[in-house]
């Protein structure tokens, strides 16, 4: 690491994600130097305590360890275009959002000049960050995460995923498919039953208890997964088809959006006819690594 740094943790972007995490590092008592390129957002900042840094580059320079966080890497790319000669033997921790790809380019970008790297990906809003609730998710060198610990458990709940940089930004999605997915089927649900007066707050808690023993599943079903085996000890996929037909069906006549229920059956309607009828719902995953299909 880098020496002559006169602060624990420097911050790179200030806006309201930024701003929250150099504000979390000094509750939790740590020396933050911070930089914007709009320099007012630095204010209440500087006003806590934080010290000032006048370029990107002096602002890495105070730090053995800097935290980025801007809009996108294309934001980021221009933030540190001018930083690449001083990141020698420091640590950058990137939590701007991004995809699997721009982490490991970037990680390959600061490795080119002797820096270590973690990608990170915050799953949480500004308010949050500093509790417990704020989980950050960070990949790369289990060495540099181990190293920070004490900045980055400032932050939240500091999750390391694996050496792969791409790995945050994969279970970012990932966990956002999850969020989406029962979040839309609970909407489904809803319009379905507003058909027949039932509002939202009467449907819900026999929604969530679907969504809570649904849950229960995932488990056992990675197992199948990743032994690659597909026993039917519940249900079959020809079971989850007919009451997937229902559901078409009855959205359909109730003037309910079907889209949704037409992608469950679709699904499974090509696992069937790829001879998966007897196996269990896990089985339908071999659909999910085929290119996506538009009719
Ligand atoms: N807010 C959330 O709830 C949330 C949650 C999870 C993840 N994130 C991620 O955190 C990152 C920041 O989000 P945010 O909510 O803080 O966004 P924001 O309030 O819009 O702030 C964007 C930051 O990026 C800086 N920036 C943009 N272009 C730049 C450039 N070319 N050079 C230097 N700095 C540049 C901005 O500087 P200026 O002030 O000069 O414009 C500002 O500091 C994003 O990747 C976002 O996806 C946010």
């Amino acid at each position: 690491m880098a020496s002559q740094t006169n602060s624990d943790v420097t911050i790179i972007g200030l806006g309201l994600m930024g701003r929250a995490l150099a504000g979390a590092l000094l509750t939790a008592g740590h020396r933050v130097t911070v930089w914007n390129r709009t320099t007012a957002k630095a204010e209440e900042l500087l006003a806590r305590g934080a010290l000032p840094a006048d370029s990107a580059t002096s602002a890495v320079n105070a730090s053995p360890v800097t935290i980025s966080c801007v809009s996108d890497y294309q934001s980021l790319q221009q933030a540190f275009a001018p930083v690449a000669d001083e990141l020698d033997g420091r640590l950058l921790v990137n939590l701007t959002s991004g995809d699997s790809a721009q982490a490991r380019d970037m990680a390959r970008w600061t490795e080119r000049r002797g820096a270590h790297y973690l990608d990170g990906a915050v799953m949480a809003v500004p308010p949050t960050i500093g509790t417990a609730e704020a989980v950050i998710l960070l990949s790369g060198s289990k060495t540099a995460f181990d190293s920070q610990r004490p900045v980055l458990d400032a932050l939240g709940t500091a999750t390391y995923v694996g050496a792969d940089h791409g790995l945050s930004a994969l279970y970012d999605v990932a966990g956002l498919s999850m969020m989406w997915g029962v979040l839309n089927s609970w909407l489904q649900g809803v319009a379905l039953l507003a058909t027949a007066d039932i509002d939202a707050s009467t449907y819900t808690p026999f929604a969530v208890r679907m969504a809570q023993g649904t849950v229960g599943w995932l488990a056992g079903y990675a197992d199948q997964v990743d032994s690659g085996t597909y026993p039917p000890d519940d249900a079959t996929l020809a079971t989850h088809a007919g009451g997937m037909a229902h559901l078409v069906a009855e959205s359909e006549r109730l003037g309910v959006n079907a889209e949704l229920p037409r992608l469950f059956r679709s699904l499974v309607d090509r696992a069937i006819t790829a001879g998966q009828a007897e196996k269990s719902y896990p089985a339908l995953l071999e659909q999910f690594g085929q290119e996506s299909r538009t009719s």
